[in-house]
């Protein structure tokens, strides 16, 4: 199987199923083109830059979206699974809604909580952190559900953390590749995702991905 990252904090994890989480494409300036039909989509918070195109490609693909409750009684026309931060199979496919911390809304409408995911597909999990600053309770992610294989952090600073933050989330989380995600799509989150790499090497495996390039997992 395979991660596929679209841009920003746009992935496509590709294997017996094809989880798109955050699909932030028009308007994007860094985005690369979808990866196969969706066939569930996650999404983690309101903000634009993450429910994105969601409603559209949901309808095209015929794909549900899952996200906060709240959020999901603004979505009209998609078929949604509106939850709160637990465990669920949707579509065959196993993943817990786990908390972040960053605020959620929509045109200046505080809409519910922000989340990350956790998804177990064909043996395999993957954290999608979605917007967050590092917290303990990360390292209860890695001791119920661990071993994380694959970790998807933002790494840009101003909205989530920077690169010590993360740094701190690997090792909470203990990942066995970390994937950086949520940096120069603006000006505020400039970020040298090589200085990540610097500071994490020792702990973890950094996969630093280009929009449209995709790792084998
Ligand atoms: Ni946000
Ligand atoms: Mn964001």
């Amino acid at each position: 199987m395979k991660i596929y990252y679209i841009g920003h904090s746009a992935f496509q994890i590709i294997g017996s199923k094809n989880i798109l989480i955050d699909p932030f494409i028009s308007g994007n300036p860094m985005a690369a083109d979808l990866n196969g039909k969706p066939d569930l989509i996650l999404v983690t918070h309101a903000h634009g830059d993450h429910l994105g195109d969601a409603v559209e490609l949901s309808k095209r693909y015929n794909a549900p979206i899952v996200c906060m409750y709240d959020l999901a009684q603004h979505l009209r026309g998609a078929q949604t699974y509106g939850m709160n931060y637990g465990p669920a199979k949707i579509n065959g496919v196993d993943f817990v809604m786990v908390p972040a911390w960053h605020s959620s809304s929509m045109n200046g409408q505080e809409i519910g909580n922000a989340a990350g995911y956790i998804v177990k597909i064909d043996g395999k999990t993957i954290y999608h952190a979605g917007d967050t600053f590092v917290f303990g309770d990360m390292a209860l992610f890695s001791e119920l559900y661990g071993p994380i294989d694959v970790a998807l952090l933002p790494i840009g600073g101003y909205f989530t953390m920077g690169p010590i933050e993360a740094a701190k989330a690997v090792e909470l989380l203990k990942p066995k590749i970390v994937i950086p995600m949520h940096y120069n799509t603006f000006p505020p989150i400039r970020q040298d995702p090589e200085k990540f790499r610097e500071i994490v090497s020792d702990r973890t495996h950094v996969e630093i991905l280009q929009p449209g390039e995709e790792l084998d997992i």
